[in-house]
């Protein structure tokens, strides 16, 4: 060939690369900005017509199959990576259970549970409702108008007429159809929305409140909140905000926002300048009452909802919101909570 360059060469060092760093040397030394192809390449521009046509077609047909070998190259040692690794992580699952406390219970639960607990202390039952919700019940009952962004197909998963809830909300049209107030329910549970990157994940948790009364008002909200979150970090002077904010089934509403600084990558909760939002909050929206035949003049109250993970991962510095779902049992074994390991109330 009249290339500098030679095949046979070439192929022998790409087969005796040995690790995806030796590929990557590959790569760059033949097509990196200074590589000996881009080289050639480079050169060609200084020749007849006639030896271009020769020489570039050569110097293409070199680069596909260097291409193909390298990327053959990389997917064996990929490959054979990966087989070491499971090799290595293998878990005879035909022995018998060694030792009760081999199983864990997920963050995601003690969370729940820790929750459940602190409400619980405060006179509020826990309801459920189901993943698949109508319109209704998800949006409509809730006033959040036809053309609002959180309808739109990216964020709300459809199944033919109804859908995954997008939150814990509707549990509160449910109650409030089918009881008579005074309601106080707290509602964790899963929730859905079409996104995925480090701080969303398609499936993930949330816990609704609803307080519906004679008299309850915005100060019982704010108090029952302060109450909940001090006890939940179980920190006596923790340092908080309410910002006023907008939220369609709430009239006012207001997002609450707890203080925290950051050393050396470590979150401490609780104190200094900055602020991470927490949850969001308000007085009922009375069209919501309305909508569930709740009498106005009679009745009024309040209404919360949180994110579950962000209060598991600030409670228990886990910094990925993605680990959480991986079902990677060594982070389990190390985030996990022994079953009967469980702190009850501090009294904060
Ligand atoms: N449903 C809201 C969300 O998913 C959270 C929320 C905010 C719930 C204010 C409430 C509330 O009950 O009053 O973002």
């Amino acid at each position: 060939m009249s290339l500098s360059l030679d095949k046979n060469i070439v192929l022998e060092e790409i087969n005796r690369a040995s690790s995806i760093d030796d590929i990557e040397k590959i790569r760059i030394q033949y097509l990196g900005k200074k590589g000996l192809i881009s080289i050639e390449m480079k050169s060609l521009s200084s020749l007849s017509i006639e030896e271009k046509k020769i020489k570039g077609q050569e110097l293409n047909i070199f680069k596909s199959l260097f291409e193909k070998e390298l990327q053959n190259k990389k997917s064996d040692l990929e490959n054979k990576a990966l087989n070491e690794k499971l090799e290595k992580e293998k878990i005879d699952i035909s022995l018998p259970p060694r030792n009760f406390n081999t199983g864990k219970i997920h963050p995601i639960s003690q969370t729940i549970y820790k929750v459940i607990e602190i409400f619980g202390s405060m006179g509020f039952s826990v309801k459920n409702g189901p993943d698949i919700e109508s319109d209704f019940n998800n949006f409509t009952a809730l006033n959040i108008p036809e053309h609002h962004p959180a309808r739109e197909m990216q964020d709300t998963f459809y199944i033919d007429d109804k859908v995954l809830r997008t939150h814990t909300s509707p549990v509160q049209v449910r109650t409030m159809l089918n009881s008579e107030p005074p309601i106080r329910i707290i509602v964790p549970g899963r929730t859905y929305r079409s996104d995925y990157d480090a701080t969303h994940t398609p499936m993930f948790h949330q816990v609704e409140g609803l307080l519906i009364d004679e008299s309850s008002n915005m100060a019982h909200l704010k108090g029952c909140l302060i109450d909940f979150l001090k006890e939940f970090f179980e920190i006596k002077n923790l340092k908080y905000r309410f910002r006023p904010s907008y939220f369609p089934f709430t009239e006012p509403s207001a997002e609450m926002d707890i203080a925290f600084t950051k050393k050396d990558n470590v979150i401490k909760i609780g104190e200094g300048d900055q602020w991470l939002e927490i949850l969001g909050c308000g007085m009922v929206n009375p069209k919501v009452l309305q909508n569930c035949n709740i009498d106005t003049i009679k009745y009024q109250g309040f209404a919360f909802g949180m994110g579950i993970e962000r209060l598991s991962m600030l409670k228990y510095g886990i910094t990925d919101l993605r680990t959480f779902f991986e079902s990677d049992f060594r982070w389990l074994n190390h985030y996990g909570f022994n079953p009967l390991d469980f702190t009850s109330s501090t009294g904060i």
